[in-house]
């Protein structure tokens, strides 16, 4: 997946944790393992492929990778590059687990030359506080201030159905 805008001609930014690879590197995402766990995932259940791979074209990813080259772990950022960044569909395959890996993703991010000097980051997260907390995210302080317009059943009033 190479032909989007948001690629540079840059070489990619890579991180070793043990047997593993954390890299930004786009032509490394594999979108069949990232839409296979996206469909099943509590917030996107059914999101179609080509909505997955629309997502990642207008965003930064970075994935985390085993010793094969399999695709373990991903995090997708919607970002401008300058001013804003949200962080969303952060994964790592169960057996992948407790590793260190979704940490390691995000740090990259964090810590990436493309993502310095933002005014805000901001993320959803059902139960998973405790690790976005260890790389500075607080709860919301003023959350009067926060709104959205959230649809949580597009992608099943969307679905197409299947043949046969
Ligand atoms: C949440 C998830 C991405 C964490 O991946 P992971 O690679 O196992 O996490 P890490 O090993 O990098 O965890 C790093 C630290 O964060 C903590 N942490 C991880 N998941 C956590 C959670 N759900 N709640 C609280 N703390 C958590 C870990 O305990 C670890 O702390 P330690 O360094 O003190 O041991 C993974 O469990 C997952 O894919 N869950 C299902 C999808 C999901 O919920 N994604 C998040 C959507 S916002």
């Amino acid at each position: 997946m190479n032909d989007s805008a948001r690629d540079t001609p840059v070489l990619p930014v890579e991180r070793r944790l043990g047997p593993y690879t954390i890299s930004d590197d786009r032509a490394r995402l594999d979108l069949d393992a990232i839409h296979a766990y996206l469909a099943r995932s509590y917030w996107s259940q059914g999101i179609s492929r080509e909505v997955v791979e629309r997502a990642i074209r207008g965003s930064f990813c970075i994935g985390a990778y085993d010793e094969s080259g399999a695709q373990v772990g991903f995090a997708r950022f919607i970002t401008d590059f300058t001013t804003f960044c949200y962080v969303c569909d952060v994964y790592v395959l169960e057996e992948h687990r407790g590793r260190g890996l979704a940490k390691a993703m995000i740090l990259l991010a964090i810590e990436h030359p493309r993502l310095q000097g933002l005014r805000r980051w901001v993320l959803v997260t059902r139960d998973a506080h405790g690790l976005y907390r260890q790389v500075g995210f607080t709860d919301i302080a003023q959350p009067a201030q926060y709104m959205e317009r959230h649809d949580p059943q597009v992608y099943r009033r969307t679905a197409q159905p299947r043949p046969g």
